[in-house]
C-alpha cells in the first residue's frame, strides 16, 4: 500500500500545525506560566446565567434545540446580531448575515468561494494562522505586506495590487491585530476600501477583539464605511461570550453570502442550535454590552500591569507594542535573535509564548518577534513571568 502521504490531497502538503497547539501541550502542565495562548479569561465566562438558560431551553425548547437548524442560522440569534451591528453601524441595505461555527469558518468558507489555485490574498505580516492555513489550504498565494504602528503598509499594498491580477481578496485584522496588538488608522482603513474598488478585490475585515477596547478613541469598522459591497466582515463571540459556543457571523451582500451557505451546508450542515440558543436567550436576558465592560477593564488591568513588568524586568533591545485592546502584545528583538531559541530556553524555566516564525507568510524564517497574550494569568504569575523572560532575554 502507498504511504499515507503519497495519498494526500495536493491541498495538505506543507500545511503544518499551528506550533502554538504544540507549545500548549507544554503550557497544559501547571506549573508553566502560560503567554501562548490566545484565550480568554475563563472567570468571564457567566457560567452561572449561561447554566440556567441551558436548562431551561432543554426542559422547554428541547425539541428545536436538539433537532437540525436552518444553515443561515437561528432565527432570533441573527436578528439579535443584526441588531446589535446596525446599532454599531455594521450594516447597509444590502447586507444580510449568516451565523458561522466561529469566526474561523467564516474566514474558511469565504477562502474556500473565492479561491482557486495561484489566487492571491493579501495579507498583514504576520497575521493569523488559522487565516494564513485556510488560505494555503486552498492554494492560495499570500501576498505579504508589513504592518507598521498604524497598520497595514497600504502603499505596499497598492504595489502588489498593482502588479498582481490574481488577488481577489485583501484579509485584514483590522482592530488590535493577532499578533501584534496593532489597530489600523482611520485614514488607512478608508485608503483600503479605495485600493478594494480601484483594483475589483473584496475585504475581508476580521474583528474578533474590535470590542475589547480599554483605552483610546474608537475607530470606525472598514464595513460602517463601506458604501459598494466591497466588505465582508467577519464577527465572533468567542472574546465577548464563550469560545466553546463556537458561534460567529459574516455579514455581506446575498451574492457572497449564497455560496457560503452551499459551503457550509456540505461542511458542517448548520451551527449547533443549541448553542446559538443559548447566545440568543443571553442576548434577551442579559446586557452583553454591560458584560463585554466588565472584560474591558479586566484585559485593561492585566494588560497595563504586564506593560509595568516588561518596563521594569525587560532589557531595553526588547520593543514591544501598547495595545488599547485585544489579547497581544508583540514584542521584537534585534533581528540577530531567532525568537524560537528564546522560547526554548524560557520553557526550560517554565515560561511558553508564542513565537513570531508561526504567524509569519513565511513560517520558515527565523523571526527575531514574539506574542504574549495577558487574559488569563493571574497578577502574581504575570509579574513571575515576565521577570523570568527578563533574564532570558538579557542572557542572549
Ligand atoms: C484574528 C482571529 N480571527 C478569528 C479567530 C477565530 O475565532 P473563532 O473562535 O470565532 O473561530 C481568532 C481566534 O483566536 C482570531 O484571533
Amino acid at each position: 500500500m502507498a504511504t499515507i502521504d503519497a495519498l494526500l490531497a495536493n491541498r495538505v502538503r506543507g500545511l503544518r500545525g499551528s506550533a502554538i497547539r504544540e507549545i500548549f501541550k507544554v503550557t497544559q502542565q501547571p506549573e508553566v506560566i502560560s503567554f501562548a495562548g490566545g484565550l480568554p479569561a475563563p472567570e468571564m465566562f457567566p457560567v452561572k446565567e449561561l447554566a440556567e438558560i441551558s436548562q431551561d431551553i432543554l426542559l422547554h425548547k428541547g425539541a428545536i434545540a436538539l433537532q437540525y437548524g436552518i444553515t443561515e442560522g437561528y432565527g432570533p440569534l441573527k436578528e439579535l446580531v443584526k441588531n446589535r451591528m446596525q446599532a454599531q453601524g455594521i450594516w447597509s441595505d444590502q447586507d444580510d448575515v449568516v451565523i458561522m461555527s466561529g469566526a474561523q469558518q467564516g474566514i474558511d468558507l469565504t477562502a474556500k468561494i473565492f479561491l482557486n489555485e495561484g489566487d492571491g490574498v493579501i495579507c498583514e505580516n504576520p497575521s493569523f494562522i488559522g487565516a494564513l492555513n485556510s488560505f494555503r489550504a486552498y492554494k492560495g498565494v499570500i501576498h505579504p505586506v508589513e504592518i507598521e504602528d498604524d497598520g497595514m503598509n497600504v502603499e505596499q499594498a497598492e504595489e502588489i495590487l498593482k502588479s498582481n491580477p490574481s488577488i481577489k481578496l485583501i484579509y485584514t485584522i483590522a482592530t488590535f491585530q493577532n499578533p501584534s496588538g496593532i489597530t489600523m488608522s482611520l485614514e488607512k482603513r478608508k485608503r483600503l476600501i479605495e485600493l478594494a474598488e480601484k483594483y475589483d478585490v473584496f475585504i475581508i475585515e476580521d474583528n474578533p477583539y474590535g470590542e475589547l477596547r480599554f483605552k483610546g478613541e474608537e475607530i470606525p469598522t472598514i464595513k460602517s464605511m463601506d458604501t459598494s459591497g466591497r466588505v465582508i466582515y467577519v464577527g465572533s463571540f468567542s472574546k465577548i461570550l464563550s469560545p466553546g459556543l463556537r458561534l460567529g457571523w459574516i455579514i455581506a451582500r446575498p451574492e457572497v453570502l449564497q455560496p457560503i451557505v452551499v459551503c457550509k451546508q456540505v461542511n458542517d450542515v448548520h451551527t449547533n442550535v443549541f448553542s446559538q440558543m443559548i447566545a440568543a436567550e443571553y442576548l434577551t436576558r442579559y446586557s452583553i454590552d454591560e458584560h463585554i465592560g466588565k472584560i474591558r477593564k479586566l484585559y485593561g488591568h492585566k494588560c497595563g500591569y504586564m506593560l509595568e513588568c516588561m518596563e521594569k524586568y525587560f532589557p531595553d533591545f526588547c520593543k514591544y507594542t501598547r495595545p488599547e485592546g485585544g489579547l497581544f502584545i508583540w514584542c521584537t528583538l534585534p533581528e540577530k535573535y531567532n525568537s524560537l531559541d528564546v522560547l526554548k530556553k524560557s520553557l526550560e524555566r517554565k515560561v511558553a509564548f508564542v513565537p513570531g516564525s508561526t504567524a509569519m507568510a513565511d513560517m520558515d524564517k527565523p523571526s527575531s518577534s514574539f506574542r504574549l497574550n495577558y487574559s488569563t494569568m493571574t497578577d502574581e504569575r504575570i509579574e513571575e513571568g515576565i521577570r523570568i523572560l527578563g533574564e532570558v532575554l538579557k542572557s542572549l
